[in-house]
């Protein structure tokens, strides 16, 4: 299949690309398009074949349910059979924007975007690109991030291409996306809503709003945001986290075994280490700016093809978090 590469630029031709790519959505085909957290896979929520092409086009597993972005309040009301107080002012507080909530589904959502479950998960992105390309379409858009299953999810269109070129119908290419992290899932059917996947949005705000629980998920049970349990995020070398202090003996041990090393770490980190490693990071205090930059930075380490990854540990407060999390998947991975 040959993948159409449209770039949005700031002017009139914007509404155009979108309207094509709307077409390709109506018709059934599959479109990768920013979002402010990563880029989305779309295809129309509503249509069980469309969905389907997500998972054959990812190599998705099946039983990982897909996330509904819409672009106003009217497609929530079909898709969930009921939105909870919890929901609502949550909704209030950080629509749209990198807050998923899962609530109970209406009965015409296609099985195969839910994965048989009986609750959606619904998101209203605040990128303007998304939000146009969702109302065009005229249906709520089924979206994962387009990134092959098991890799880094893409912050920018080339991430995309390198993953998805021949298999989807087009890229919209917006450049970098803003937060680099994927939402925040909260559960929303609980009489407590529970936090199932840290993101873009922190617990420490959410909690300003409404009392929620974090997941825990031990070994063996059945985790309720089913994706968190798949090998994720990884890079192709093995990733280890380490505390600043422990990085420069890790490093010049690996020096030491003739292995290429890439280093991801803190500026200060890095000002101590030796000259021959791949080093990226190089945040200050923001962390903002390290997530906005770490996915790009694991997909640096394969082209760059580093034989090891350090990483280094950071508080888990604010969006340290999210990132900890998405460290600590890749670092699992092998
Ligand atoms: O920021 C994001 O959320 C990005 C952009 C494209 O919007 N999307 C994204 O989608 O990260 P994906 O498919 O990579 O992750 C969706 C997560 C998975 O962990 C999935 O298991 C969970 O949401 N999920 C989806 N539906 C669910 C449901 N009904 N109940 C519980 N978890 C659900
Ligand atoms: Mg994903």
């Amino acid at each position: 299949m040959k993948t159409r590469f449209w770039r949005i630029q700031g002017n009139e031709k914007d509404e155009q690309i979108l309207r094509e790519a709307a077409n390709v959505i109506k018709r059934g085909g599959l479109i990768a398009f920013p979002t402010e957290t990563v880029y989305g896979l779309g295809a129309n929520g509503l249509d069980r074949n469309a969905a389907n092409k997500i998972f054959t086009a990812k190599g998705r597993p099946a039983d990982n349910p897909l996330i509904l972005h819409i672009s106003d309040g009217q497609m929530l009301k079909e898709l969930a059979e009921q939105v909870p107080c919890a929901a609502q002012k949550l909704i209030d507080a950080f629509w749209p924007g990198p807050l998923t909530i899962v609530c109970k589904k209406k009965p015409h959502i296609p099985d195969n975007v839910t994965c048989g479950l009986s609750t959606v998960a619904v998101r209203m992105p605040s990128s303007p690109v998304a939000l146009s390309l969702i109302s065009l379409s005229g249906t709520p858009l089924a979206a994962p991030s387009a990134n092959i299953s098991g890799r880094p999810s893409p912050t920018d269109a080339q991430a995309v291409y390198d993953d998805m070129a021949g298999k989807i119908d087009g890229i919209i290419d917006a450049g970098k996306t803003l937060v680099g992290l994927e939402s925040t899932v909260v559960d929303c059917t609980a009489r407590v809503p529970v936090i199932l996947r840290p993101g873009g949005v922190t617990c420490e705000q959410i909690k300003k709003i409404v009392d929620v629980q974090e997941a825990v998920l031990q070994d063996g049970s059945a985790p309720k945001a089913p994706g968190m349990k798949y090998r994720h995020y990884a890079p192709k070398a093995p990733l280890h986290i380490l505390g600043r202090e422990d990085i420069q003996k890790a490093v010049e041990e690996a020096l030491g075994k003739n292995v290429k090393v890439g280093v991801l770490a803190s500026r200060q980190a890095l000002e101590q280490l030796p000259q021959n490693v791949v080093a990226l990071g190089r945040w200050e205090d923001d962390l903002a700016m390290l997530a906005a930059s770490l996915y790009s930075d694991l997909r640096q380490f394969d082209k760059q093809n580093v034989d090891m990854i350090f990483a280094e540990r950071i508080a888990q407060e604010g969006l340290g978090q999210a990132i900890m999390n998405r460290l600590e998947k890749a670092a699992e991975a092998k």
